[in-house]
């Protein structure tokens, strides 16, 4: 078995080579007649993302579109769940989305990733990922106030006493985005609000 570094190694050392096939990811997309979009969802735990997330999917759905979420806490049991929520691991957790999310634009399709991504830097190295035009960062402006008070999960209460260390908005910060293409109050309106405002910005018409 090669060990970690012989792999790093290979790649460094150009002996992998990106192959070129014949089909190309605009011709992947025109079969699906829609443009490929990584729709990323960042804010506070119990914002609403995930609820969002669900409430656009349903709209692009009926509406046609070919569409796939990638959700923190989703993929945290399955491709990371070797990660925590040590800053080092959260830019891992963000950095292996955002490849995720890269292939599954390649193929054609619309992504909503719905993540804390609560560094902004993290954010600006998936959005350089993707093609121009191809990212849209939605801003789920919830106040820790009012997470605090729905907290869904009961993580709040728990991060509060001091059962959970490294918290986003508790004790690790979240770093808000400086101008997202969507930036969305949460309390002044529902989330299929919400999620139709995503959508007109995408150009998409909902019947
Ligand atoms: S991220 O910060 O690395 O982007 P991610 O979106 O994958 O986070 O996962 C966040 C979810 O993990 C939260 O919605 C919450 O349910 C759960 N969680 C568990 N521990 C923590 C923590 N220390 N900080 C934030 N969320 C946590």
């Amino acid at each position: 078995m090669p060990d970690a570094s012989e792999l790093a190694g290979a790649v460094q050392n150009n002996n992998i080579v990106l192959q070129d096939f014949q089909i190309s990811r605009q011709e992947r997309a025109s079969i699906k007649g829609q443009r490929p979009r990584v729709i990323w969802l960042t804010g506070l735990s119990g914002a609403g993302k995930s609820t969002i997330a669900n409430a656009l999917e349903a709209q692009l759905h009926q509406a046609g579109y070919h569409t796939y979420i990638l959700d923190g806490d989703n993929i945290r049991h399955g491709l990371n769940s070797d990660l925590g929520f040590s800053d080092q691991d959260r830019v891992e957790n963000i950095r292996r989305v955002a490849e995720v999310a890269k292939l599954m634009a390649d193929a054609g399709l619309i992504v909503i990733v719905s993540f804390i991504s609560p560094f902004r830097a993290d954010r600006d190295m998936a959005r350089k990922m993707m093609s121009p035009g191809e990212f849209i960062e939605v801003f789920i402006d919830t106040s820790l106030k009012e997470c605090i008070r729905r907290d869904p999960k009961g993580l709040y209460r728990k991060a509060l006493a001091g059962e959970i260390k490294k918290f986003t908005g508790i004790s690790s910060s979240y770093e808000m985005p400086l101008a997202p293409e969507v930036h969305l109050r949460t309390e002044e309106g529902t989330a299929y609000d919400m999620a139709t405002r995503i959508a007109h910005h995408m150009g998409i018409k909902l019947s």
